[in-house]
């Protein structure tokens, strides 16, 4: 098994591997979306889709002072993120979720993180988050980037074209981030 993909595994000892791992770098890897977050500013209700261990979903509640429900596909993956909020005395809702399918109702602020890349079919993905949003609510997704040969994940074209193809998207902002990412903001009209 290759470093990455044993990183890439999401249920039981690969799911607390993915933890220890991201533990140790949760300053560096969500430094742009916790700024990005915070730039958008808005209150409300948000939603994380791909929470993984929920380190984000955590800091999000704590640090904006929102209201977040987080899901994931894998059952342990929520079972790690609800105890992380436990500890931290945090109110978070983490449920197991398929993001091209489940249905959570509307929110102030859809995001994800590191995910997109490993749904089955992203657009799909994207699309199901896109109908939880409501007006004048916000969509972000920051992931990995593909260029060239470099990296894995989407290229920047193929993550900028989904966001395009997003049904009444107001205001598009779709951005390459340093280094090997790629973030999206898309705003819907009311
Ligand atoms: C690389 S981890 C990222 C976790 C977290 N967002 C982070 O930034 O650390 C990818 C996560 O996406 C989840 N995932 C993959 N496919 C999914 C799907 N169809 N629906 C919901 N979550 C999914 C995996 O179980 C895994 O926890």
């Amino acid at each position: 098994m290759g470093i990455l993909e044993k990183f890439e595994q999401f249920e039981g000892e690969g799911a607390r591997r993915y933890d220890r791992a991201v533990s140790r770098f949760s300053f560096i890897l969500y430094w742009h979306a916790l700024r990005d977050l915070k730039r958008i500013g808005v209150k409300g209700k948000y939603l994380e889709a791909g929470c993984g261990p929920g380190i984000l979903a955590v800091r999000v509640a704590k640090e904006l002072g929102v209201e977040v429900v987080a899901f994931d596909i894998s059952g342990s993956m929520v079972e790690i993120a609800r105890k992380r909020a436990r500890d931290a005395g945090v109110s978070v809702r983490f449920v197991v979720g398929d993001v091209e399918r489940d249905y959570f109702g509307e929110f102030d602020v859809v995001y994800s993180t590191f995910s997109l890349h490993h749904w089955e079919n992203p657009e799909k993905g994207l699309e199901n988050l896109w109908r939880m949003v409501k007006a004048g609510g916000v969509l972000y997704i920051l992931d990995a980037r593909r260029e060239g040969f470099v990296g894995h994940g989407l290229s920047f074209y193929e993550f900028k074209s989904f966001f395009e193809n997003l049904e009444n998207a107001g205001k598009i902002e779709v951005r390459r981030r340093f280094p090997l990412m790629v973030s999206g903001i898309a705003v819907k009209e009311v």
